[in-house]
């Protein structure tokens, strides 16, 4: 009996201790280009997935007209591209970066295939700790629902929207780099602010 006691005392103290040196110590990982710390990517996913099953409503894709994936894409465009890639091919630098990655949503690895309730809930809320921000005031409820609903069959895309997507040159990594390149043709001071 003594020995359990010891060994549940010891287990009490210890395992505590041991994290807090691997903390203090400097043993984390504090880069982004650092690999996960042991459990981290497991205790992650649960919290976001049992999270967002308990907060949603179900949406289906075919609740959504082809003026609302069009739409979809033009919101994409302007707010997630520079992070999460503009097209199926190239990724994005700035995404690649981060810790952890933006995934490429456009490629078929990307979010096809998932609820777009569960995509909506990443929308809406961004997720913790990571660079996905929280559009809950930046886009209206319909352009959120939108996004998610394209998103959520970017691979099977009807032509017309996928044609939106090959006509849509405003998107937010070359718009960013719009006023430096008309300044330069023009020599006028750069105004960054928008227009
Ligand atoms: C500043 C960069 C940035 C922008 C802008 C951004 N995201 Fe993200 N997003 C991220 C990162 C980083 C992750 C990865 C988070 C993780 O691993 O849990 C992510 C994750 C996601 C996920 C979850 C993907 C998965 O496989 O788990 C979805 C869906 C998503 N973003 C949608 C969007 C949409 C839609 C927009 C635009 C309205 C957007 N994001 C804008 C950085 C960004």
């Amino acid at each position: 009996m003594a020995k359990f006691w010891m060994g549940f005392v010891a287990g009490f103290l210890l395992a505590p201790l041991l994290v807090a040196c691997y903390l203090v110590f400097g043993m984390a990982p504090a880069a982004t280009s650092a690999p996960p710390m042991p459990l981290e990517r497991l205790l992650a996913g649960t919290a976001l997935n049992s999270r967002i099953s308990r907060e949603t409503s179900k949406r289906q894709p075919s609740d959504f007209s082809v003026t609302d994936l069009i739409d979809g894409a033009t919101v994409y465009s302007k707010n997630c591209s520079a992070c999460h890639g503009e097209d199926r091919q190239s990724a994005s630098s700035i995404g690649k970066a981060m810790y952890p990655e933006a995934p490429q949503l456009l490629t078929p690895e990307g979010a096809t295939g998932r609820p777009v309730e569960v995509i909506y809930w990443e929308v809406e809320n961004g997720i913790r700790l990571t660079g996905m921000p929280s559009f809950q005031s930046l886009l209206s409820d319909q352009e959120k629902w939108d996004v998610s609903a394209m998103l959520s069959r970017a691979s099977e895309l009807p032509p017309d929207v996928q044609m939106a997507f090959d006509r849509e040159p405003d998107s937010a990594a070359s718009c960013a780099d719009q006023p430096l390149k008309k300044a330069a043709k023009s020599r006028s001071p750069v105004r960054l602010t928008a227009q």
